[in-house]
């Protein structure tokens, strides 16, 4: 016997009271990003960082974390994130596009694409960007807080780029010379400076650099303490090394009153050594740029804008090295209660768990900790330990995520796998409270968008093409 389902409605309390015993409220709220269906009741989801935080007062700040096995729809649903809030005027930057998965939507919505990559893009890591330009606008401590935001970024930035060089960070003395090599560069350096100018200035043993040295008024003890990071510096900059890309000046400044994708897909996956190093300088030029607007809007100088930075692929970064933990933090924390939200996204909790030091480890989990909601898709069992520990899943919870790792079913018509069936499926937990599944159905608008797996369309196009070209006529 077949008994029909029955229609559903949706309506406002005023007028659904009136169909008593037949309402029923929904658990999920309506406020933000439209994502898509509440997969157990059919309700619709809305959710983004940004309204959840600064709207409907979910979340304790405006970020989130996305953890799923590769090819689920991470990528994808921050995409459908970014699209909404740009519709409510809030601006995405992508801080660096590896695959590419952004650029199309970025190209639709008019915003500025730069391109970063060997021989095609070049981004100095000394480059203050508009801090100067925006201090030279303010005064005080507004002023005092730019130049000195601007300061430890770069510096954070030189000290990633050895880290990731030598495998280890530099030590407290090559960190101290580096900060006051900095300070002197922007105190005497006429325009903006390179790394050659780092170079240069450390070789010239000013005094100032010889008292953080401690060199005890001793030329050669100087020069012996700074030739570790002289080569290091040097080793930077030959062609083919890391920092061929960050040791020139800027390419193409950022703009911030647009969207903004930072396109690093040239850079090949096997040099992970630079992706690392590529991400965290899109990061920190980024946030750079975000702390720069957000105190001139303070000033009531430019007028207030509200930005959506995304961190795709945020393991490759957090892998380049001891210590890279550290930095990313350092680089990617700002002041929650302004607008920006944030979204990070990475693949699974060992990604995290694979650094080599219980300290970066510990570290690491933090960023899932601290992120205001946390929105999982498919992962596999082995995850779940590691994963209850930074945010409780019910065991009903677990078993959807492990159910939607699950490996794609064989289409023998088509002689290809089908779609993943966990594709497009996340759990979205907030604290302790029960998650939320949801299913995010692309709109054909998106789907034209979204091809992450455009090389392979091509390709199979092409080849479909010679096929059909060989076939005698
Ligand atoms: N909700 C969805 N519905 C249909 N296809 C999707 C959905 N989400 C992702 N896809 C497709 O799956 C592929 C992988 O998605 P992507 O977002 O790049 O995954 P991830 O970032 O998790 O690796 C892409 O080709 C994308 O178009
Ligand atoms: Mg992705």
């Amino acid at each position: 016997m077949y008994v029909q389902a029955a229609d559903e409605w949706r309506a406002t309390t005023v007028q659904a009271c009136g169909m008593w015993p037949f309402a029923a409220g929904t658990g999920s709220p309506m406020v933000g990003v439209p994502l898509g269906r509440n997969i157990l009741s059919g309700a619709t989801l809305c959710a983004d960082p940004i309204s959840w935080f600064q709207h409907a007062n979910l979340i304790s700040n405006p970020s989130c974390f996305f953890l799923s096995k590769p090819g689920l729809g991470k990528s994808t649903v921050v995409r459908r994130m970014a699209l909404g809030l740009m519709g409510y005027g809030v601006m995405p930057l992508v801080l660096g596009d590896l695959k590419p998965d952004y650029v199309d939507l970025i190209k639709a919505a008019d915003g500025q694409v730069i391109e970063l990559g060997r021989g095609r893009g070049r981004l100095n890591i000394l480059d203050p960007g508009e801090a100067t330009s925006a201090a030279s606008r303010l005064t005080g401590k507004a002023r005092e807080e730019v130049l000195a935001d601007a300061r430890g970024r770069r510096h954070t930035m030189v000290c990633a780029l050895i880290t990731i060089l030598r495998s280890s960070p530099p030590s407290d003395r090559e960190e101290a010379i580096l900060d006051r090599a900095v300070r002197l560069l922007d105190d005497h350096h006429e325009g903006v400076p390179i790394l050659r100018d780092l170079i240069e200035l450390i070789e010239a043993a000013p005094e100032d650099l010889r008292q953080v040295a401690m060199d005890r008024e001793d030329l050669e003890r100087y020069r012996d303490v700074t030739e570790d990071l002289l080569v290091t510096l040097k080793g930077l900059l030959g062609t083919g090394r890391v920092g061929e890309m960050f040791s020139a000046p800027t390419t193409t400044p950022m703009r911030r009153d647009c969207p903004v994708v930072f396109d690093v897909s040239s850079i090949d996956d096997s040099d992970l050594a630079l992706q690392g190093a590529v991400l965290m300088a899109c990061w920190s030029y980024g946030f750079g740029a975000v702390k720069v607007a957000n105190a001139l809007a303070d000033a009531g100088l430019e007028p207030r804008r509200h930005y959506f930075v995304i961190l795709d692929e945020l393991w490759r970064a957090l892998r380049a090295g001891q210590g890279m933990v550290d930095r990313v933090d350092g680089l990617t924390r700002l002041n929650r209660q302004r607008g920006v939200g944030t979204a990070m996204i990475s693949h699974t909790m060992s990604d995290l768990q694979a650094l080599p030091s219980e300290a970066d480890r510990m570290k690491a989990r933090g960023f899932v900790e601290r992120s205001g909601m946390v929105i999982c898709g498919g992962l596999p069992a082995a995850e779940m330990p590691m994963l209850t520990q930074v945010v409780p899943f019910s065991q009903a919870e677990q078993d959807m995520l492990i159910g939607w790792q699950d490996p794609p079913a064989w289409d023998s018509q088509a002689g290809r796998e089908t779609a993943p069936p966990g594709r497009g499926n996340f759990l979205i937990k907030v604290g302790g409270r029960p998650g939320i599944p949801v299913h995010v159905a692309l709109t054909n608008l998106e789907r034209s968008l979204n091809d992450t797996n455009k090389l392979w369309h091509e390709t199979s196009r092409i080849s479909a093409a010679l096929d059909h070209a060989a076939v005698p006529s």
